[in-house]
Protein backbone atom coordinates (compact mmCIF):
# COMPACT_ATOMS: atom_id res chain seq x y z
CA UNK A 1 0.00 0.00 0.00
CA UNK A 2 1.37 3.57 -1.14
CA UNK A 3 1.38 6.26 1.27
CA UNK A 4 1.00 10.27 0.26
CA UNK A 5 1.24 12.39 2.61
CA UNK A 6 -0.29 15.95 3.12
CA UNK A 7 2.92 17.89 3.08
CA UNK A 8 5.16 15.93 0.72
CA UNK A 9 2.24 15.88 -1.90
CA UNK A 10 2.47 19.86 -1.48
CA UNK A 11 6.17 19.60 -2.40
CA UNK A 12 5.23 17.45 -5.16
CA UNK A 13 2.82 20.12 -6.71
CA UNK A 14 4.78 22.94 -6.07
CA UNK A 15 7.98 21.53 -7.94
CA UNK A 16 4.94 20.60 -10.98
CA UNK A 17 4.19 24.43 -10.40
CA UNK A 18 7.86 25.66 -10.54
CA UNK A 19 8.57 23.20 -13.65
CA UNK A 20 6.51 22.85 -15.70
CA UNK A 21 4.29 25.80 -14.98
CA UNK A 22 1.22 23.97 -14.04
CA UNK A 23 -0.53 25.03 -11.09
CA UNK A 24 -3.11 22.27 -9.88
CA UNK A 25 -6.72 23.26 -9.68
CA UNK A 26 -8.71 23.05 -6.31
CA UNK A 27 -11.13 20.55 -7.70
CA UNK A 28 -8.30 18.63 -9.55
CA UNK A 29 -5.98 16.90 -6.66
CA UNK A 30 -7.66 13.78 -6.14
CA UNK A 31 -7.40 12.90 -10.02
CA UNK A 32 -3.13 13.96 -9.84
CA UNK A 33 -2.99 11.84 -6.22
CA UNK A 34 -4.17 8.80 -8.22
CA UNK A 35 -1.76 9.84 -11.09
CA UNK A 36 0.71 10.20 -8.31
CA UNK A 37 0.00 6.87 -6.90
CA UNK A 38 0.50 5.12 -10.30
CA UNK A 39 4.28 6.72 -10.21
CA UNK A 40 4.63 5.85 -7.07
CA UNK A 41 4.26 1.96 -8.09
CA UNK A 42 6.14 2.35 -10.87
CA UNK A 43 9.25 3.01 -9.25
CA UNK A 44 8.34 0.72 -6.62
CA UNK A 45 8.45 3.56 -3.78
CA UNK A 46 6.28 3.34 -0.86
CA UNK A 47 5.67 6.67 0.17
CA UNK A 48 5.67 10.60 -1.34
CA UNK A 49 8.65 11.48 0.84
CA UNK A 50 10.06 8.96 -1.36
CA UNK A 51 9.15 10.70 -4.45
CA UNK A 52 9.87 14.27 -3.50
CA UNK A 53 13.42 13.31 -2.57
CA UNK A 54 14.04 12.90 -6.37
CA UNK A 55 12.59 16.26 -7.37
CA UNK A 56 15.53 18.22 -7.25
CA UNK A 57 18.10 19.60 -9.59
CA UNK A 58 20.08 16.62 -9.77
CA UNK A 59 17.36 14.03 -8.80
CA UNK A 60 16.14 11.02 -11.09
CA UNK A 61 15.27 12.06 -14.16
CA UNK A 62 13.06 9.40 -15.24
CA UNK A 63 11.10 10.14 -12.13
CA UNK A 64 11.11 13.73 -12.97
CA UNK A 65 9.28 12.98 -16.30
CA UNK A 66 6.84 10.67 -14.77
CA UNK A 67 5.73 13.29 -12.15
CA UNK A 68 5.42 15.52 -15.41
CA UNK A 69 3.89 13.08 -17.27
CA UNK A 70 0.98 12.34 -14.61
CA UNK A 71 0.68 15.91 -14.17
CA UNK A 72 -0.40 17.03 -17.56
CA UNK A 73 -3.96 16.60 -18.88
CA UNK A 74 -4.19 15.34 -22.33
CA UNK A 75 -7.87 15.80 -23.17
CA UNK A 76 -7.83 16.90 -27.05
CA UNK A 77 -9.50 15.50 -30.24
CA UNK A 78 -9.89 16.48 -34.02
CA UNK A 79 -12.07 20.05 -34.59
CA UNK A 80 -12.25 20.99 -31.30
CA UNK A 81 -13.47 24.43 -31.17
CA UNK A 82 -14.36 24.48 -35.03
CA UNK A 83 -15.63 28.22 -34.65
CA UNK A 84 -12.11 29.89 -33.80
CA UNK A 85 -10.69 27.54 -36.28
CA UNK A 86 -13.27 28.74 -38.82
CA UNK A 87 -12.37 32.07 -37.87
CA UNK A 88 -8.85 31.35 -38.07
CA UNK A 89 -8.79 30.11 -41.49
CA UNK A 90 -11.15 32.91 -42.61
CA UNK A 91 -9.33 35.84 -41.25
CA UNK A 92 -5.45 34.85 -40.77
CA UNK A 93 -4.89 32.11 -43.36
CA UNK A 94 -5.39 34.63 -46.55
CA UNK A 95 -3.30 37.01 -45.39
CA UNK A 96 0.07 34.56 -45.46
CA UNK A 97 -1.34 31.70 -47.91
CA UNK A 98 0.41 32.94 -51.22
CA UNK A 99 4.09 32.80 -49.21
CA UNK A 100 6.52 29.51 -50.55
CA UNK A 101 6.38 28.20 -46.33
CA UNK A 102 4.62 29.61 -43.92
CA UNK A 103 5.49 27.90 -40.56
CA UNK A 104 2.46 27.29 -37.49
CA UNK A 105 3.21 25.79 -34.26
CA UNK A 106 0.35 23.94 -31.97
CA UNK A 107 2.12 24.74 -28.36
CA UNK A 108 0.69 22.13 -26.03
CA UNK A 109 -0.26 19.67 -28.92
CA UNK A 110 -0.73 17.07 -26.68
CA UNK A 111 -1.28 13.68 -28.73
CA UNK A 112 -1.62 15.56 -31.88
CA UNK A 113 -5.10 16.17 -32.79
CA UNK A 114 -5.10 20.18 -33.27
CA UNK A 115 -1.86 19.67 -35.51
CA UNK A 116 -3.69 17.70 -38.06
CA UNK A 117 -6.68 19.54 -37.74
CA UNK A 118 -5.26 22.51 -38.34
CA UNK A 119 -3.53 20.60 -41.69
CA UNK A 120 -6.70 19.02 -42.46
CA UNK A 121 -8.39 22.15 -42.03
CA UNK A 122 -5.68 23.89 -44.62
CA UNK A 123 -5.80 21.00 -47.20
CA UNK A 124 -9.56 21.98 -47.50
CA UNK A 125 -9.10 25.77 -47.76
CA UNK A 126 -6.50 25.86 -50.22
CA UNK A 127 -6.31 22.45 -51.67
CA UNK A 128 -3.50 19.64 -50.84
CA UNK A 129 -0.81 20.87 -52.88
CA UNK A 130 -0.70 24.34 -51.74
CA UNK A 131 -1.66 23.26 -47.80
CA UNK A 132 2.04 21.32 -48.50
CA UNK A 133 3.68 24.85 -48.34
CA UNK A 134 2.58 24.26 -44.42
CA UNK A 135 4.78 23.29 -41.54
CA UNK A 136 3.19 22.63 -38.56
CA UNK A 137 5.14 22.08 -35.45
CA UNK A 138 3.59 19.92 -32.46
CA UNK A 139 4.96 20.43 -29.10
CA UNK A 140 4.08 18.78 -25.47
CA UNK A 141 5.81 18.65 -22.36
CA UNK A 142 4.85 15.21 -22.11
CA UNK A 143 6.78 12.48 -24.14
CA UNK A 144 3.88 9.78 -24.00
CA UNK A 145 1.98 12.17 -25.85
CA UNK A 146 4.02 13.33 -28.51
CA UNK A 147 5.32 9.44 -29.36
CA UNK A 148 1.26 9.04 -29.76
CA UNK A 149 1.78 12.43 -31.84
CA UNK A 150 4.03 11.04 -34.28
CA UNK A 151 2.14 7.57 -34.36
CA UNK A 152 -0.94 9.20 -35.27
CA UNK A 153 -3.00 6.15 -34.86
CA UNK A 154 -6.57 7.51 -32.90
CA UNK A 155 -9.76 6.03 -31.94
CA UNK A 156 -13.39 6.93 -33.54
CA UNK A 157 -14.57 9.01 -30.49
CA UNK A 158 -11.48 10.99 -31.28
CA UNK A 159 -12.71 11.23 -34.69
CA UNK A 160 -16.41 11.74 -33.52
CA UNK A 161 -16.22 15.23 -35.25
CA UNK A 162 -14.48 13.97 -38.22
CA UNK A 163 -16.38 13.98 -40.96
CA UNK A 164 -16.72 10.72 -43.33
CA UNK A 165 -15.36 12.27 -46.57
CA UNK A 166 -12.15 13.00 -44.48
CA UNK A 167 -11.45 10.25 -42.76
CA UNK A 168 -12.16 8.30 -45.76
CA UNK A 169 -9.29 10.46 -47.90
CA UNK A 170 -6.55 11.06 -44.81
CA UNK A 171 -7.02 8.26 -42.61
CA UNK A 172 -6.20 4.20 -42.81
CA UNK A 173 -8.17 1.96 -40.65
CA UNK A 174 -5.81 -0.23 -38.56
CA UNK A 175 -7.59 -2.42 -35.74
CA UNK A 176 -11.18 -2.27 -34.27
CA UNK A 177 -12.28 1.10 -34.75
CA UNK A 178 -8.66 3.16 -34.82
CA UNK A 179 -7.68 4.88 -37.73
CA UNK A 180 -3.86 5.60 -38.71
CA UNK A 181 -3.05 9.18 -40.27
CA UNK A 182 -1.73 8.50 -44.18
CA UNK A 183 1.82 9.86 -44.76
CA UNK A 184 0.98 12.61 -47.17
CA UNK A 185 -1.02 14.12 -44.17
CA UNK A 186 1.60 12.80 -41.59
CA UNK A 187 4.20 14.24 -43.53
CA UNK A 188 2.95 17.94 -43.17
CA UNK A 189 3.42 18.02 -39.07
CA UNK A 190 6.27 17.55 -37.21
CA UNK A 191 6.38 16.84 -33.05
CA UNK A 192 8.68 17.32 -30.58
CA UNK A 193 8.98 17.64 -26.28
CA UNK A 194 9.21 20.88 -25.19
CA UNK A 195 8.22 22.72 -21.99
CA UNK A 196 6.71 25.99 -22.18
CA UNK A 197 7.93 27.53 -19.27
CA UNK A 198 11.25 27.35 -20.59
CA UNK A 199 11.22 30.96 -21.87
CA UNK A 200 12.57 32.49 -24.27
CA UNK A 201 11.83 29.71 -26.93
CA UNK A 202 14.48 28.37 -29.09
CA UNK A 203 13.24 28.88 -32.60
CA UNK A 204 15.75 30.18 -35.41
CA UNK A 205 12.78 31.32 -38.10
CA UNK A 206 9.25 33.11 -36.60
CA UNK A 207 5.99 31.57 -36.84
CA UNK A 208 3.49 33.18 -38.70
CA UNK A 209 0.57 31.81 -36.45
CA UNK A 210 0.61 29.81 -33.01
CA UNK A 211 -2.15 27.80 -31.20
CA UNK A 212 -2.00 27.87 -27.50
CA UNK A 213 -5.45 26.56 -26.94
CA UNK A 214 -6.70 24.90 -23.11
CA UNK A 215 -3.33 24.95 -21.64
CA UNK A 216 -2.86 28.39 -19.91
CA UNK A 217 -6.00 27.80 -17.26
CA UNK A 218 -2.98 25.36 -15.88
CA UNK A 219 -0.93 27.96 -15.20
CA UNK A 220 -0.36 31.01 -12.91
CA UNK A 221 -0.98 34.90 -13.83
CA UNK A 222 2.80 35.15 -13.84
CA UNK A 223 3.32 31.89 -16.51
CA UNK A 224 0.18 33.02 -18.13
CA UNK A 225 2.03 36.19 -18.89
CA UNK A 226 5.95 34.88 -19.71
CA UNK A 227 4.01 32.19 -22.48
CA UNK A 228 2.01 35.32 -24.20
CA UNK A 229 5.38 37.25 -24.35
CA UNK A 230 7.57 34.31 -24.93
CA UNK A 231 4.76 32.97 -27.95
CA UNK A 232 4.77 36.85 -29.00
CA UNK A 233 8.60 36.78 -29.56
CA UNK A 234 8.83 33.61 -32.10
CA UNK A 235 5.48 35.37 -34.06
CA UNK A 236 6.42 37.68 -37.13
CA UNK A 237 4.68 41.16 -36.94
CA UNK A 238 1.25 40.71 -37.80
CA UNK A 239 1.26 37.30 -37.31
CA UNK A 240 -1.24 35.68 -35.28
CA UNK A 241 -2.21 33.95 -32.05
CA UNK A 242 -4.98 31.44 -31.40
CA UNK A 243 -6.69 30.49 -28.04
CA UNK A 244 -9.36 28.49 -26.63
CA UNK A 245 -12.46 30.63 -26.19
CA UNK A 246 -12.36 29.95 -22.72
CA UNK A 247 -9.65 31.53 -22.00
CA UNK A 248 -9.20 35.14 -21.98
CA UNK A 249 -5.86 37.15 -22.49
CA UNK A 250 -6.69 40.36 -22.44
CA UNK A 251 -5.84 41.44 -18.59
CA UNK A 252 -2.39 39.76 -19.15
CA UNK A 253 -0.60 42.82 -19.96
CA UNK A 254 0.22 41.15 -23.26
CA UNK A 255 0.39 43.24 -26.45
CA UNK A 256 -1.68 40.74 -28.03
CA UNK A 257 -4.85 42.67 -30.49
CA UNK A 258 -7.87 40.86 -30.62
CA UNK A 259 -9.25 40.34 -33.53
CA UNK A 260 -11.99 37.58 -33.13
CA UNK A 261 -12.98 35.45 -30.50
CA UNK A 262 -10.03 33.40 -29.76
CA UNK A 263 -8.28 35.00 -31.98
CA UNK A 264 -5.37 37.67 -31.72
CA UNK A 265 -2.86 39.69 -34.13
CA UNK A 266 0.81 40.58 -33.00
CA UNK A 267 0.68 44.57 -34.17
CA UNK A 268 2.47 44.51 -37.86
C1 LIG B 1 -5.76 19.88 -22.54
S1 LIG B 1 -4.32 19.56 -23.54
C2 LIG B 1 -4.60 20.72 -24.86
C3 LIG B 1 -4.43 20.10 -26.23
C4 LIG B 1 -4.85 20.98 -27.40
N1 LIG B 1 -4.08 22.21 -27.44
C5 LIG B 1 -6.32 21.28 -27.37
O1 LIG B 1 -6.71 22.43 -27.19
O2 LIG B 1 -7.12 20.34 -27.51
C6 LIG B 1 -3.06 20.39 -22.57
C7 LIG B 1 -1.66 19.88 -22.89
O3 LIG B 1 -0.71 20.78 -22.31
C8 LIG B 1 0.44 20.03 -21.98
N2 LIG B 1 1.27 20.80 -21.04
C9 LIG B 1 1.09 20.99 -19.72
N3 LIG B 1 2.07 21.77 -19.20
C10 LIG B 1 2.91 22.07 -20.23
C11 LIG B 1 4.10 22.83 -20.34
N4 LIG B 1 4.64 23.45 -19.28
N5 LIG B 1 4.69 22.90 -21.56
C12 LIG B 1 4.15 22.29 -22.64
N6 LIG B 1 3.02 21.56 -22.59
C13 LIG B 1 2.39 21.44 -21.41
C14 LIG B 1 -0.13 18.75 -21.40
O4 LIG B 1 0.82 17.69 -21.46
C15 LIG B 1 -1.34 18.51 -22.31
O5 LIG B 1 -1.05 17.61 -23.35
Amino acid sequence: MTQIDEQSFVQVCNWISQNAGIAVPKGKTDLLRQRMGRVLRRFGYDDMRRLARELVPNGAADVQMAVMDAASINHTYFFREPDVLQSFMDIAVPEFQDRSEFRIWSAACSSGEEAYTIALMLIDLLGAEKARRASILGTDISGPVVDRAELGIYSRVQMARTEKRILDRWFQPTGIDQFRVKPDLRAMCTFRRMNLKAVPYPFARPFQAVFCRNILYYFDRADQSATLRAIYDVTEPGGWLVTSVTETIRDLGSAWEPVAAGLYRRPK
